[in-house]
């Protein structure tokens, strides 16, 4: 059984903005998740309606099998919250807030564990600072520990590296794989296509409300390995020669470029064959260059398509 369980999941807001169009995920038990979308695509939206800070108008969505809605606490108990907003008690001592938020759960004082997670963050040092001294992403990790205060199986982080400098984001990009290997499942959501790639198991694309792929990560960069070869010809043809069926190629509309799909990961291209055969049919070439879709790519292709 998926750990997050969403099912058709709408939100209507208040005005009559439509955020969330029907999303359907399921989230399986110690994977890393990264949600991908332009601003104002829902991910927040998403988040905050798994979580129970935004109350859904449409479909379900259940945590460990407890349904967010009707059986919020128990929800809730098993998940952990970073906002995109940072929001803390400036006055609040570091290791104070991570207590206080534990409390909030009802758990009992756990001086061992708390110690734990502010050594994880790095923030053991500044543990008696008030957050208000802190630097913007040190009061990112304070985020974090509140989080983790409960000791949550589900951790959301929403944009966890938005404006943070390269080495707090690989720091991190560190956090979040220890936490997986203790067994915590990751959501995470992010601008950052390189962030995705560098800590995601799969990758989903949010657009305008609706989730339009869902893909592991390793079969999107294997997509993204394709390489195209475009080649212009001099003069145009109505047809690819039958001595040339045995490869991967289009023909334009116009019937002026021929293009050849390879796997730029493979060992051997095939371009070096290619050439020779085609100018053995006949065809006399203007122009060659090749053309990888990358991973941006195929988001952007995406996310216009689904605008369109
Ligand atoms: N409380 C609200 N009332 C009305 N509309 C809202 C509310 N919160 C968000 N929206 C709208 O819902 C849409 C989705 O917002 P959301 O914050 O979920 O996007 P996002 O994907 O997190 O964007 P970003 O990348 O900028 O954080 C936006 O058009 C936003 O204006
Ligand atoms: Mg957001």
């Amino acid at each position: 059984m998926a750990i997050v369980e969403i099912r058709d999941f709408e939100k209507t807001y208040a005005g009559g903005f439509q955020a969330l169009k029907g999303v359907t995920l399921d989230i399986e038990e110690g994977e890393i998740l990264a949600l991908l979308g332009p601003n104002g695509a829902g991910k927040t939206t998403l988040i905050s309606a798994v979580c129970g800070l935004v109350s859904p108008t449409g479909g379900t969505a259940k945590i460990g099998g407890h349904d967010v809605v009707s059986d919020y606490r128990a929800a809730r108990s098993l998940v952990g919250l970073v906002p995109q907003e940072i929001a803390l008690d400036q006055f609040s001592k570091v290791a104070d807030a991570v207590r206080f938020t534990r409390g909030l759960f009802g758990l009992p004082r756990d001086e061992a564990h708390i110690e734990d997670i502010l050594k994880k963050l790095s923030l053991w040092d500044k543990r008696n600072e008030r957050i208000l001294a802190l630097s913007g992403g040190m009061k990112r990790r304070v985020l974090i520990a509140k989080a983790l205060s409960h000791s949550p199986r589900v951790l959301f982080l929403d944009e966890p590296t938005a404006g943070v400098d390269v080495e707090l984001r690989r720091d991190m990009w560190e956090i979040v794989a220890d936490l997986k290997k203790d067994g915590v499942t990751i959501i995470l959501t992010t601008h950052y296509i390189e962030e995705a790639e560098a800590i995601a198991d799969r990758i989903g694309v949010i657009n305008g409300g609706a989730l339009l792929l869902v893909e592991n990560k390793d079969a999107l960069m294997a997509r993204m390995g394709k390489k195209e070869l475009q080649i212009t010809l001099r003069e145009p043809v109505t047809s690819i020669p039958k001595t040339l069926a045995s490869y991967a190629l289009t023909l334009s509309e116009e019937g002026e470029m021929i293009t050849y799909s390879f796997d730029a990961q493979g060992e051997a291209t095939g371009i070096t064959a290619l050439i020779a055969d085609l100018s053995k049919a006949g065809l006399k070439l203007a122009d060659l260059h090749t053309k990888q879709s990358s991973l941006e790519e195929i988001f952007v292709g995406l996310v216009g398509e689904s605008a369109a």
